[in-house]
C-alpha cells in the first residue's frame, strides 16, 4: 500500500468517464487498499474515486463513520445506483477541488449494486450522509465534478484562479 497523489481540477483524467472494472483481483485490490491509506490520511475525506488518483477505473472506496470509528472502508467496483427516493440539499467539497463548496441536491436514500473486494456483487443500502458520499463519489465515475453543479460564471472564476494558483506553484 502507498500514499497517492490526488489529482485536482482541471486535471484532464478528472473530466473522463471511467472504465467498468473485468474483474477484482489483486492489483486492483492494492489499488482500492491504498486508495483507502490515501483517504485516511490526515482524515480528510469520507470518499474517494479512482479518478481522483489518476485511474481512470469504476471504483469508488467510502468510510462515512463518525471520526474515531472510521477503519473498515467500504469498497465498491462497477456500482451502479438501482433505487432512489427523497432529495435533500446540502453543502459539499472535493479533495480534488481545493477550496471550493457547492450546494448540491442528492437522494437521501438509495440501493446501489456494486461488486465487493472479492468480487461477489452486493446490494448497499445507504441513506444520510453515506449516500450523499456515494452519490458525489459516483459523478466522479461519469466526470462530473461539483463544478458542475454551479453556475457558468462560478465555473469559470474557479478555472481561471485554479490556473493562476498552479502557475505560481510550478514557477
Ligand atoms: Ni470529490
Amino acid at each position: 500500500m502507498a500514499l497517492l497523489t490526488i489529482r485536482t481540477y482541471p486535471d484532464p483524467v478528472l473530466a473522463k468517464t471511467c472504465k467498468e472494472v473485468d474483474s477484482v483481483q489483486r492489483p486492483l485490490l492494492e489499488l482500492a487498499e491504498s486508495m483507502a491509506e490515501t483517504m485516511y490520511d490526515g482524515d480528510r475525506g469520507i470518499g474517494l474515486a479512482a479518478p481522483q488518483v489518476g485511474e481512470s477505473l469504476q471504483l469508488v472506496v467510502v468510510d462515512s463513520d463518525p471520526a474515531g470509528q472510521r477503519g473498515t472502508p467500504l469498497f465498491l467496483f462497477n456500482p451502479r445506483v438501482i433505487a432512489s427516493e427523497g432529495l435533500e440539499t446540502a453543502e459539499e467539497g472535493c479533495l480534488s477541488l481545493p477550496d471550493h463548496f457547492a450546494q448540491v441536491e442528492r437522494a437521501t436514500k438509495l440501493v446501489v449494486q456494486a461488486l465487493d473486494r472479492e468480487g461477489k456483487p452486493i446490494m448497499v443500502e445507504a441513506s444520510g450522509l453515506l449516500a450523499r458520499c456515494i452519490q458525489h463519489e459516483l459523478d466522479h465515475l461519469q466526470g462530473r465534478l461539483l463544478l458542475d453543479y454551479v453556475s457558468p460564471l462560478k465555473r469559470a472564476l474557479y478555472r481561471k484562479r485554479r490556473i493562476k494558483e498552479l502557475k505560481k506553484a510550478t514557477e
